[in-house]
């Protein structure tokens, strides 16, 4: 009898739930929105469709995003000789680090960056764990965990080039210059890539002209990068209706988006389907902040310390190792902190509110529901799109 009960209860909870999320769903997918920015002549237009209206978007007015200059991003995306170098050795791109199998981190399996630990061609290491390329287009917080490239960013490079680090357009130059990735120059980079005849034809659809620069070629990446959209998920198939969730992954969606785990507040829910707020939070981890690269050394804010940037949850299954610096290698053992080691300093976030018992204490029935939730994140044809993948893989500068 109290069996029936609670299996009527769960499904007028159920109802109830639905009804609530048909109602999200009207603020979720709206489709087919269309491109306010304008094109450039004999070029077309790349209609944002998904998750949110294009207004939210984040794209300079000075560089639109085009079909050609995406396919153009495409190429430059995988070339490893945007290192300003040909030798085998010394060939590294965006794709060395950001692989797609990984929905664009470099993963915990890479063959080079052992743990997902990556380094320039020099040897140095990042100094943190690699981010995912994932619906970035939506991001207006700053990039990067600690937000530094924003365009709140008044830091003057010290090089003496335009880039200014407010946006995806600075990511190439980064890369080339960067001791800890391609400690090069721009000059050689830009004319190793000029050298290939193939990039006239490429530069002249996306441009107008075949004329290669530093800042083409890091307009033409950017608009790469905000094509990488991710909105097939299982959860997203949910929400549209499409399919069902199992009881398990009910309750842990019920765990995720209620103030038990309270995982909503950071990292999203339906009504926020970048599974991210993209803010900069201290999530209780740590007690003596010794990271020269966190939100702090940004804005030079006390309260900042031991700030980062929420990740996003979607295909998180692929993105291991986990936080800034990969201290965890699994989903468990992340689980298992926001479970039973929340550790109470002054900078923890108000939001991070079961820091005052330690953490959640979840039952292990409750862990694995979480846990089944957060795989209904995972989107495997981001992570198989042709339209994303290296365009000319059978080409030796062009990184597998
Ligand atoms: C040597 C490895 C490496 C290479 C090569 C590399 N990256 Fe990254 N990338 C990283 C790491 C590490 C981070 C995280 C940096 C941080 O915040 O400390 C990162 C962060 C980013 C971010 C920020 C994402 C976010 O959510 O804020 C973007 C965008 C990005 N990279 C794009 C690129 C592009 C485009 C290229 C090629 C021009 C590139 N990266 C080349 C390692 C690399
Ligand atoms: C107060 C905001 C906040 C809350 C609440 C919160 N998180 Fe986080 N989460 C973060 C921040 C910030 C990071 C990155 C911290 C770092 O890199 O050191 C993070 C990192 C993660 C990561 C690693 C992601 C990656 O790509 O490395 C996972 C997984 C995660 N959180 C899951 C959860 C789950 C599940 C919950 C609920 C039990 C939760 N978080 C609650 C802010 C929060």
């Amino acid at each position: 009898m109290n069996v029936l009960h609670k299996h009527k209860g769960w499904r007028i909870f159920s109802l109830a739930l639905f009804v609530c999320i048909q109602f999200a769903t009207i603020t979720y997918f709206v489709s087919c929105a269309t491109n306010k920015y304008t094109k450039s002549k004999n070029t077309h237009s790349y209609i944002f469709n998904i998750l949110y209206p294009t207004d939210s978007l984040n794209i300079p007015e000075n560089n639109p995003t085009t079909k050609e200059g995406v396919t153009l991003g495409r190429y430059l995306f995988y070339d490893g000789r945007l290192s300003g170098r040909t030798h085998t050795d010394s060939l590294l791109s965006c794709a060395s680090c950001h692989r797609q199998s990984r929905s664009f981190e470099c993963g915990i399996d890479h063959p080079k960056y052992k743990e997902g630990k990556t380094f320039g061609l020099t040897g140095i290491p990042t100094p943190h764990v690699t981010m995912p390329l994932i619906n970035l287009a939506w991001n207006h917080e700053g990039y990067m965990w600690n937000g530094f490239v924003s365009k709140e960013n008044k830091q003057k490079p010290n090089i003496p080039y335009p880039a200014n680090y407010q946006n995806l357009e600075s990511f190439v130059w980064m890369m080339i210059i960067a001791p800890h990735e391609c400690n090069g120059n721009i000059e050689q980079s830009v004319a190793i890539i000029a050298q290939d005849t193939m990039y006239h034809r490429l530069f002249r659809e996306a441009f107008g002209t075949e004329e290669i620069t530093i800042d083409k070629i890091s307009k033409a990446v950017a608009q790469f990068v905000r094509t990488l959209i991710s909105f097939d998920s299982k959860f997203d198939k949910f929400m549209r209706g499409e399919t069902q969730l199992t009881d398990s992954e009910m309750r842990g969606f019920f765990l995720f988006t209620t103030e038990k785990a309270d995982c909503f507040h950071c990292h999203g829910s339906p009504a926020e389907p970048l599974w991210t707020s993209n803010q900069f939070m201290n999530n209780a981890r740590d007690i003596d902040f010794t990271d020269n690269h966190d939100r702090y050394s940004v804005t030079h804010d006390e309260l900042d310390k031991g700030k980062y940037r929420v990740p996003t949850l979607r295909n998180i299954e692929f993105t291991a190792p986990y936080m800034h610096d990969g201290q965890y290698k699994t989903l468990d053992e992340v689980l298992n902190f926001y479970n039973t080691s929340l550790k109470r300093s002054p900078y923890v976030d108000p939001l991070m509110i079961n820091v005052n018992h330690g953490g959640m204490f979840l039952s292990e029935n409750e862990l694995t529901d979480l846990k089944a939730f957060l795989l209904t994140l995972s989107d495997t044809s981001f992570l198989h799109n042709p339209a994303y993948s290296n365009p000319m893989p059978e080409n030796p500068y062009f990184i597998k």
